[in-house]
């Protein structure tokens, strides 16, 4: 007899599969694992995947080996299969790795989940309606696409600025000092394509319900009280004493707080590129403050914000922000009020039954 959560699981999966990863039969998927995925959820997902005719394969990465040394196997996995698509449930993440740059060499379709646990997937995945997720996520990056400038603050003491667009004068006066100092200044900020949408263009995604932007580097400044969560280092995760970080000109210049989570950071981050390298906005319904990142970032109404590169790269959660777009306010104290999102914020927590408070 099939149990309620069994039911949910293989529900799920085939969302996952047919909706979002668009698996056909015959197709050949490749599904890997390590010592931080659900092996439930992994079994399911291959079962599902052989229900619907496809050929899924499973493939289990030990986590005793180097970061360098598994992106070797796997890119290697990777090359020799022939695959239409892979499927990251291993906790560790590969994007940046040399695996995601030969599943894009080869036209593969890819998508990270990268360590979510059986509940979390049926909440985040099996249980919202990731078509008004896409629709959200696409009013959203055309309000901030608008915006010449934005504005952050949380009551904990976030207090951000930043200028997506400059006036004309200032265009001019950028490109010339580009001239001048032999490198490009860039006059735009950037927004990115929301996640978890798989299209011909985006063939490699992460779980629906988060969308990326960036000021124009220089002009962000302020501060950002991380209250939510924080990964890496390992020894922070959900936060207890929330950390201030002080930034000028794009730059992290200061650590402030005398708490463990704050001195974990500063040392984490000492020697290393401190620049700002993305914002990014949370609106999956089904997702809770769990202690994976991969969830916590799409916690619906919270912000990240993105310091230093890969492999050193850090993400700190805020809760409850406001967000100003252009000194209009879009999102007050988590609640988004803009009037392109708000009606359809209110479906996707009806539609998960998931209270964020
Ligand atoms: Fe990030």
């Amino acid at each position: 007899m099939i149990d309620l959560n069994e039911r949910d699981l293989r529900h799920s999966s085939l969302v996952f599969l047919e909706g979002l990863l668009h698996l056909k039969p015959n197709e050949r998927l490749l599904i890997y694992t390590d010592k931080g995925s659900c092996r439930q959820t992994a079994k399911t997902i291959h079962d599902c995947a052989q229900q619907i005719g496809a050929h899924p394969e499973m493939f289990h990465l030990d986590s005793n080996m180097t970061l360098p040394d598994m992106a070797q196997i796997l890119t290697e996995k990777i090359q020799k299969g022939k695959y239409d698509a892979i499927f990251e449930l291993s906790e560790q993440y590969f994007y940046q790795t040399s695996a995601w740059k030969a599943a894009t060499d080869m036209g593969c379709r890819g998508y990270s989940l990268a360590g979510l646990d059986q509940d979390a997937f049926i909440r985040c995945v099996g249980q919202v309606a990731h078509e008004s997720i896409f629709q959200f996520g696409e009013n959203l990056k055309e309000a901030i696409n608008r915006a010449k400038s934005i504005l952050i603050r949380t009551k904990e003491g976030t207090s951000l600025k930043m200028m997506m667009n400059v006036s004309p004068a200032e265009k001019f006066f950028r490109r010339v000092l580009g001239k001048v100092k032999g490198r490009y200044i860039p006059s735009t900020g950037s927004v990115y394509q929301q996640s978890g949408r798989i299209t011909k263009d985006e063939r490699l995604s992460f779980m629906s319900g988060q969308l990326a932007f960036n000021g124009i580097s220089d002009t962000i400044e302020g501060t950002a009280v991380i209250d939510g969560y924080l990964w890496p280092p390992e020894e922070i995760g959900l936060i207890k004493n929330p950390v201030h970080l002080e930034i000028k000109r794009g730059q992290v210049v200061g650590i402030r707080g005398a708490s463990s989570e704050a001195k974990a950071l500063d040392k984490w981050l000492d020697g290393k590129p401190k620049n700002v390298a993305h914002f990014c906005i949370g609106f999956n319904p089904g997702a809770r403050w769990s202690g994976r990142i991969m969830e916590v970032e799409r916690v619906f109404g919270s912000l990240s914000i993105g310091i230093s590169t890969y492999p050193f790269h850090i993400d700190g959660v805020m809760k409850n922000p406001s967000i100003l777009l252009d000194d209009k306010v879009i999102e007050q104290d988590g609640s988004f009020i803009h009037e392109g999102l708000s009606a359809l914020a209110k479906d996707l927590i009806r539609i998960s039954g998931n209270n964020i408070s």
